[in-house]
């Protein structure tokens, strides 16, 4: 998958995983690991599935409808392909926590409802329900930051809880930030994730 990755200090310490939205690069999340966590590696990849010409992670029916059976395989993908970037950089492969927005999130999501030990962590930004219907795997390790805005109008704040509820009775430890505002990211969110990174997983 088309990536870059940056060396942190340590490359024994975290790696961060950032996801872009629709229609991003894997330019766009590298101001917010700076912010979040300057000393960190970084693997930022770009999703695979081009909707006319906007790279995806994964292909999409209508928005917030997905293609289930390209969720499935592109999270496969994406956590194989995590596994094996490990090995040619080197970092700790449990040690990696994803950031991701919007699309990245809800593959970051995603890669929590199907792969055991997939994510030490995850910052999901503006993140939807995956998938409904299936069981998690035990995510009792697992710390999550959900990032959400009341007045989001792709994603309703019933859809939010119902994601965090499924991450909290998988296991996880899940922490919600609202603010009032709608889809885009906003730095309240950035700061409030940096400030659980810090407590939750350093
Ligand atoms: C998705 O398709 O993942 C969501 O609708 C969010 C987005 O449009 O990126």
């Amino acid at each position: 998958m088309k990536h870059l990755f940056i060396q942190g200090k340590e490359k024994n310490g975290l790696t961060l995983l950032l996801l872009h939205g629709t229609g991003g690069t894997e330019q766009d999340l590298l101001p917010i690991a700076e912010m979040v966590a300057p000393e960190a590696n970084v693997l930022s990849v770009r999703g695979n599935v081009s909707e006319n010409g906007m790279p995806r992670f994964f292909r999409r029916l209508a928005e917030g409808v997905f293609d289930e059976e390209d969720l499935i395989f592109r999270t496969n993908e994406l956590n194989e392909f995590v596994n094996e970037q490990a090995n040619v950089y080197g970092f700790d492969r449990s040690n990696v926590i994803a950031i991701g927005y919007s699309n990245g999130a809800n593959i970051a999501a995603s890669m929590l409802f199907h792969h055991k030990d997939s994510l030490k962590g995850a910052i999901l930004y503006h993140a939807m329900v995956p998938r409904r219907g299936i069981s998690l795997p035990e995510l009792k390790d697992v710390s999550v930051f959900i990032g959400a805005g009341e007045q989001d109008p792709m994603i309703p704040a019933e859809q939010t809880k119902e994601l965090a509820e499924l991450l909290r009775q998988a296991g996880a430890n899940v922490e919600e930030f609202w603010q009032t505002g709608g889809h885009q990211l906003t730095r309240d969110e950035v700061v409030e994730s940096k400030k659980w990174l810090e407590t939750y997983l350093t």
